[in-house]
């Protein structure tokens, strides 16, 4: 009876589909759509294949293609002027159903809200990037920053697998100032459980994302995998919960000061945290939205530096010329001194090396869209319930945007070269852009300036390029292996 049903409702969704022909999606190229659209092309896929697929489509169909799968319409662009049309448009701001995967772990937080309480939220959210307060930061990241030169002094020369090395930097950077916890220094159960989980759900995220029969929540549901993902969800969230209530406490015991005393007198510096319970006493957010928004700067703050940290040192060391300059520009500009904001920002160089790096290596690859208004691309109407991939790989290498698009040339974010606006967009554009942009750069900032004045970085074979995948960032299919030569003498 049951699988009668079943069968029945995948018959009328098919008959559905084929009455439905004639949807505006449908003038555009794109693979093949008979009855059930695409699906075919994706059967047996791997993440591997997937990302080559997509950007063989790309160049294939040209500026817009349209996949189908099923009564779903994807329209995947990759034009600087079609991006711009969807990015900007102030009505089209809800996530495709690829994010509802994170929903459980993340609620309906900055990154996955929309609507008007997307917009309470980035009010709320806002200050919290602000010049000002990121000042407050720095001694944290510049702390992260000398403890890692520390251990690859201790070291000595030698080769390190760069993404795990990174990954705890990038986690310990975040969690301290996003929850006011010292990840690195608090060697309690709870804490050393909770990095744990972090990077496990991170990889069990991943295995669901990449395995298409587990998409469906109630197969997913039946799996060994979710009876391991729940347990590590309730982790995630009660550790959270606990330090929430924590900082809530001392902070109705201290008064709200940018440095707090915990339980046994020790100073706390002044956290992301601290900003949204101050909004909570305002009665603007509740302890359940603090819970979604420090989970989601938890998510979105660590594996994307990380990611783009791993390709930056990876190209830096193939690099010699630039790494040189980047030296060179640190000592001119910092000198042996401890960085200041300032001083980072002075650092252009450097930065101009960050920008090619996520051009060629874009930690979010690509964004979609679920369209709730119609809108006009051009001439193609796009009607609402069909979905916008934006592909922010394909247009960082389109190479009348950026000859040899491949190649690592940081001179291409110098001499005030101009471009379209929408043809670089690693922090995507518009109203949702990514608000801990400016955290980011100041965070590699402060990792690079410390690693390149310490170190020289030798690649493992020159010239050696990684296969990429894209799963909840872009990822190396490979390990990618630096050696770290410790320089005579520290800056
Ligand atoms: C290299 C580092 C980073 C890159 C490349 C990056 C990229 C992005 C991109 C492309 C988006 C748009 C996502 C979408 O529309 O689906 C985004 C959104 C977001 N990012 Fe980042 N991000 C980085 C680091 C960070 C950090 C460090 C934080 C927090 C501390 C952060 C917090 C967020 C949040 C909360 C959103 C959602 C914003 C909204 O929808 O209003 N990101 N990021």
């Amino acid at each position: 009876m049951f699988w009668s049903i079943i069968l029945a409702l995948v018959l009328l969704g098919l008959i559905w589909t084929v009455i439905r022909e004639g949807h505006p999606l449908d003038k555009l190229p794109g693979p093949k759509r008979p009855v059930v659209g695409s699906i075919l092309e994706f059967i047996g896929s791997n993440p591997r294949k997937l990302f080559e697929l997509q950007r063989k489509f790309a160049k294939f169909y040209g500026d817009r293609y349209v996949v189908r799968i099923l009564k779903r319409r994807i329209l995947h662009v990759h034009n600087p002027n079609d991006i711009e049309v969807i990015l900007s448009h102030s009505k089209n701001i809800s996530k495709s159903l690829a994010y509802s995967f994170l929903e459980p772990w993340l609620g309906t937080g900055l990154l996955l809200s929309t609507g008007r309480k997307w917009h309470s939220r980035r009010k709320i959210l806002t200050p919290t990037f602000h010049f000002n307060i990121l000042k407050n930061f720095t001694p944290v990241l510049e702390e992260k920053s000398t403890n890692l030169v520390r251990y690859l002094r201790q070291a000595g020369r030698r080769e390190h697998d760069l993404f795990p090395l990174i990954s705890d930097v990038t986690l310990y950077a975040i969690c301290e100032t996003a929850m006011g916890t010292q990840l690195d220094q608090d060697k309690s159960t709870a804490s050393v459980e909770y990095k744990q989980a972090i990077l496990q759900m991170g990889t069990l995220l991943v295995e669901r994302v990449t395995k298409f029969w587990l998409h469906n929540d109630f197969i997913f549901q039946r799996t060994a995998i979710f009876q391991k993902y729940d347990k590590i969800l309730n982790k995630v969230h009660s550790f959270a919960d606990e330090v929430i209530l924590e900082r809530k406490k001392q902070r109705t015991q201290n008064g709200a000061c940018d440095e707090t005393e915990d339980a046994v007198g020790k100073k706390k510096r002044m956290a992301m945290l601290d900003l949204l319970l101050e909004a909570e006493s305002k009665g603007e957010i509740d302890l359940a939205g603090i819970r979604e928004e420090v989970n989601t700067f938890m998510f979105e703050g660590h594996d994307t530096t990380a990611t783009a940290l791993t390709f930056g040192l990876m190209l830096l060391a193939d690099h010699e010329e630039v790494q040189e300059r980047v030296r060179e520009e640190i000592e001119r500009v910092v000198g042996s001194r401890v960085p200041t904001m300032t001083d980072l920002g002075e650092l252009k160089y450097l930065e101009a090396v960050i920008k090619e790096t996520l051009r060629l290596y874009p930690s979010v690859p690509f964004i979609a869209r679920t369209i709730t208004e119609d809108f006009m691309l051009g001439d193609i109407m796009v009607p609402k319930n069909s979905e916008v991939a934006v592909h922010i790989y394909d247009v960082h290498r389109r190479p009348e945007i950026y000859p040899e698009p491949d190649v690592f040339k940081p001179e291409r974010f110098l001499n005030g070269t101009t471009r379209h606006n929408y043809a670089y967009v690693p922090f995507s554009a518009g109203p949702r852009n990514c608000i801990g942009q400016r955290f980011a750069m100041l965070e590699m900032k402060s990792i690079l300036c410390e690693v390149c004045r310490n170190f020289k970085l030798l690649p493992r074979t020159k010239g050696w390029r990684p296969a990429l995948v894209s799963d909840l960032v872009l990822r190396s299919t490979d390990h990618i292996y630096v050696t770290f030569e410790p320089r005579t003498s520290e800056l």
